[in-house]
Parts: C-alpha cells; sequence; structure tokens
C-alpha cells in the first residue's frame, strides 16, 4: 500500500495485554499511519496505564509517535475499582525497557483535538480501554466530529457480559461516555465479547509466537502466558485477545462476520448497567448506527499476530 492512501489513526486504551498487543499490531501494519496515542485509566490506574504505554512504545520503537496521558476517571462517576486481570501494573509479566519518550505536554484530550483539527483527512479512532477520553473530546469539541472518521472500538457485547451477567468491563466503566459515542452519528465499528471471546490465542500458538524469536515476540508470547493464567482457571482453552480485533476491523475486516444494527448502552438499569442493547432482529424502527463484529476466522487471526511480531 502506497503511503499516501495509509489510514490515520489514534490509538486510545489501557493497557493491559491485550491493548499492547492490538498497539504492537497497529504499529506493525503499514497501512496503519498512527498519529498519536492516549491512556485512560481501566486496566490499572492511569499512573500505570501511562507508564506502560511508555514501556511499550520504547520497546516496539515508536519514538517519534506523540504520546498522552488521558482521563483519569469516568466522565460523570466515581473511578471505577481497577481489575486485577492484568496483574498490579496492569501489564505484569516480562520485564519491560524503561521508558526513554518524553510524554506530550497536551492531555489526551488535547493531543486527540490538536491531530484531528490538523490532520487534512479525516482521523480514525481505535478505542480500547472506557471510553473516557473520547467522550470527552465529542463533549468539548463537538466541531471536531466532521474530522472523526470512524471510531473502531473494543467494547460491549450483544449477547453476553463478562464484567456483570449483562456488561462488558469497557462500557460498564464508563456508561456515560459509551452512550455519548454510540449517540454521536460517527460510524462505529463494535468489536464486543460476541467476537473477542472467540480470538482465543492457544498456548500453542504462544509457542509459535515465541519461536519467531526476536525481542517483541519473546514479550508478546510472555504477555499471553501471563493473561492465560487468569482465564485458565475460568475454563477457557486459550487467551480472549480481545482489544486487537478493533484494529483487525481496519486491516483485515475478511476475516470478520460484521452484522449492522441500532445499538443502545444502558447507563443506569438495575441489573443491566453497562450493556449494550443490539437490535438484532430489528424491532426499534431505528436504523442501525454501529458495524457490530460476531465472528472471526481464529486461524488467521493467530497468522496475524505471528506475522506483525516478524516485523519487528
Ligand atoms: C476489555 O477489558 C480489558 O480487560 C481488556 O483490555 C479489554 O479491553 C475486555 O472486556
Ligand atoms: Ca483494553
Amino acid at each position: 500500500m502506497n503511503y499516501l492512501q495509509k489510514i490515520p489513526i489514534i490509538l486510545d486504551g489501557d493497557p493491559g495485554h491485550d491493548d499492547a498487543i492490538a498497539w504492537m499490531l497497529a504499529f506493525a501494519r503499514q497501512e496503519l499511519d498512527i498519529r498519536g496515542v492516549t491512556t485512560v485509566s481501566g486496566n490499572a490506574s492511569l499512573e500505570r496505564t501511562t507508564r506502560n504505554m511508555l514501556q511499550i512504545f520504547t520497546l516496539l520503537g515508536g519514538r517519534s509517535i506523540p504520546l498522552a496521558r488521558g482521563s483519569e476517571r469516568p466522565i460523570t462517576r466515581l473511578p471505577f475499582a481497577t481489575p486485577s486481570v492484568h496483574g498490579v501494573s496492569g501489564l505484569d509479566g516480562p520485564a519491560l525497557p524503561e521508558p526513554d519518550i518524553a510524554l506530550s505536554e497536551l492531555s489526551g484530550v488535547g493531543l486527540m483535538a490538536k491531530i484531528l483539527r490538523e490532520s487534512e483527512t479525516p482521523v480514525t479512532l481505535v478505542p480500547t480501554g472506557p471510553l473516557t477520553n473520547v467522550g470527552a473530546l465529542l463533549l468539548a469539541h463537538p466541531e471536531l466530529k466532521t474530522k472523526i472518521a470512524h471510531i473502531s472500538l473494543m467494547g460491549g457485547g450483544i449477547l453476553k457480559g463478562n464484567w456483570t451477567p449483562a456488561a462488558e468491563f469497557n462500557i460498564l466503566a464508563d456508561p456515560d461516555a459509551a452512550k455519548i459515542v454510540f449517540e454521536s452519528g460517527i460510524p462505529i465499528t463494535m468489536a464486543g465479547l460476541d467476537v473477542t471471546e472467540k480470538a482465543l490465542i492457544t498456548p500453542a500458538d504462544f509457542e509459535r509466537i515465541r519461536a519467531v524469536g526476536n525481542k517483541v515476540a519473546v514479550i508478546v508470547a510472555d504477555w499471553l502466558c501471563f493473561f492465560y493464567e487468569f482465564h485458565k482457571q475460568l475454563g477457557y482453552p486459550g487467551a480472549p485477545v480481545h482489544d486487537p480485533v478493533a484494529v483487525i476491523a481496519l486491516v483485515k475486516p475478511e476475516i470478520l462476520t460484521i452484522q449492522e444494527m441500532y445499538v443502545q448502552v444502558e447507563t443506569y438499569g438495575e441489573f443491566c448497567k453497562g450493556a449494550t442493547i443490539g437490535d438484532v432482529y430489528k424491532v426499534s424502527g431505528k436504523p442501525p448506527n454501529a458495524k457490530v463484529i460476531m465472528d472471526i476466522d481464529r486461524g488467521a487471526f493467530v497468522d496475524l499476530i505471528v506475522d506483525a511480531v516478524s516485523r519487528y
């Protein structure tokens, strides 16, 4: 693909093992032009996810990409208790290099706004954590909405939850922000649990990745081993590597099965707070506001990750 046709993107996440692998995949793909990266609290505190971001881009060699510290707490609610899935640091497992990149002086929302304002063409946002930064950006800068081409996000689940029976972690952590995003009118692709629980990477695959042999490959294999330990106790045959699916929607949509539907976010339900309610049977009469990914070719997914680590 020719340089001029690259898709300009902003990565936004709460690394997190699967955020880190999503960013590794994005940085390896020549179709994508990463204009900036922002953090949010989620898998760990903002301080930790921000340090993790600096370590990840030091490892990947992304020194020229602007990196900014994003939102510390949800738009209107108290901070969500950070989970243990990713360990105390949010990215436990292998030792990572000490950061040798400086943080942007701008806030996460400030960096996003600057990139959008200065871009000649609309930019795609790829959020893989709670949607706080994106929601705050839309509230603070409605004039920049037309500069957002597309939001390809990891979050939600039409038919399942993982943090409550009804809600997925990223949406539950800031349902108000998610509501703003889903009601924005911006084209949305949703990589929710319907697909990401099928994006399984198994122990045999870890070894295939490790065998590539470079530093990034070994660390990705170690991240997967750590991430799998938690899921193994729950009976998973592999690690559900959620966040890279939001990147795959941009670079290899042909390995995904996508269904368009109208999706609403429940912000105050007694049992269903944070649920993404999808109009699967088109009973609301409302036009679709999201392309919801329902399935993935698992073998092709693993091949993409192996290919990505091979490029470092
Ligand atoms: C989401 O929550 C986090 O644990 C992962 O990084 C992913 O973004 C899955 O529910
Ligand atoms: Ca994440």
